[in-house]
């Protein structure tokens, strides 16, 4: 086949402040060739995380995405050229292909996914947002009905399917987010119990009202101070999931850590356990029949927003609800 053009968004420097639309540019080059094991790739649908900018910082689970490559990014990718076994023209797969129309990768690092509508939610609740809900949720957290579960960037497309399936379980659950509209939308779409606006006053107070039973769980997608807040309200035997980090992810870190660490860890028996979604790999198809049968039976709903990459900079202010991704035309 005669190449093809390839347009790519590198990254021009690592940001040492916040994310701004300089960081990055536009390159074009010819599509790559797969070789022996591997697949040429199709960009379909890039998945936009806040994970992405904590890859600029240094290596992370992954290596750190270095200034002057193509920007790395988890994306719905349709096989246009095989050499790997297993994998066929026309198949869809998700992989780690970058922010770039074309990309070739191992056969064996590209994830096959099912055909199904609409093909968005293989990268939001069939993806890694919804099985980072699900397992760090029920195999972390592990809530038992009629406790209290915590979860916080709660509109977030982890946090909201998070707070979602705590419900589906029969928890108390109550998300913290910024801003009055996303609250309002937690409470009256998603069936939360109560939100906090962390932007409107100090969590903690707000916390005691919204859950005056204490927390069992708390679902960490943020950390510093709302971890802390949360950390102070944990009940005896109370779970933490470490999802994520997103306050420290976009800027200068904080010159001091949560307080109460460890000792509060001690004095409550808690459990605070980190992990990354794919920890639960052999378990991913019981997990993906459980999000089929909760979004088909209306329990749990789906937000997503097909936007431009410069959306993942909007993304770590705030602007999003449920899933971002950029669909490539
Ligand atoms: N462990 C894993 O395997 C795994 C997998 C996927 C994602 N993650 C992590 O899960 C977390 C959530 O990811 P996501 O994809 O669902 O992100 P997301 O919610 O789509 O986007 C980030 C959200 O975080 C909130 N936020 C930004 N800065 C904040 C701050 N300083 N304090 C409090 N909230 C802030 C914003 O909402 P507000 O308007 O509410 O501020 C923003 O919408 C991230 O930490 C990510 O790295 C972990």
């Amino acid at each position: 086949m005669s190449a093809q053009s390839n347009r790519q968004i590198l990254l021009v420097e690592t940001p040492k402040g916040k994310l701004g639309p300089e960081h990055f540019c536009m390159a074009e080059s010819e599509a790559p060739r797969p070789g022996d094991g591997e697949v040429l790739l199709r960009t379909r649908y890039i998945s936009l995380d806040a994970a992405n900018r904590a890859w600029m910082q240094g290596a992370t689970y992954r290596a750190a995405v270095e200034a002057g490559t193509v920007m790395a990014g988890g994306a719905l990718g349709e096989v246009v050229q095989s050499n790997a076994p297993g994998l066929a023209k026309g198949d869809l797969v998700f992989a780690d292909t970058g922010w770039q129309d074309f990309a070739v990768v191992k056969g064996k690092h590209a994830t096959k996914l099912p055909k199904l509508e609409p093909l968005t939610h293989l990268l939001s609740v069939y993806g890694v947002a919804g099985l980072t809900a699900y397992f760090g949720l029920l195999r972390v957290g592990k809530p038992k009905a009629g406790e209290t579960v915590v979860v916080s960037a709660a509109a977030g497309s982890v946090g909201s399917i998070v707070g979602q399936i705590a419900k589906i379980k029969g928890c108390t659950v109550v998300g913290i987010a910024g801003g009055a509209a996303k609250c309002d939308w937690l409470t009256r779409e998603l069936g939360f119990d109560a939100a906090v606006d962390y932007k409107a006053a100090p969590v903690f107070k707000a916390l005691k009202t919204a859950a005056p039973k204490g927390i069992d769980v708390y679902f960490d997608n943020v950390g510093g101070d709302i971890f802390e807040a949360c950390l102070f309200q944990m009940n005896l035997h109370g779970r933490i999931a470490c999802c994520g980090a997103v306050s420290q992810y976009d800027g200068a870190p904080s010159p001091h850590g949560p307080r109460g660490v460890p000792g509060l860890f001690v004095v409550k028996r808690l459990t605070v356990q980190g992990f990354i979604v794919m920890d639960y790999d052999a378990e991913r198809e019981a997990a993906l029949a459980d999000l089929q049968s909760w979004v088909k039976s209306g329990q749990l709903k789906v937000q997503e927003d097909a936007n431009t990459p410069a959306a993942l900079i909007g993304l770590l202010a705030g602007e999003n609800r449920g899933k971002r991704m950029v669909r490539v035309d």
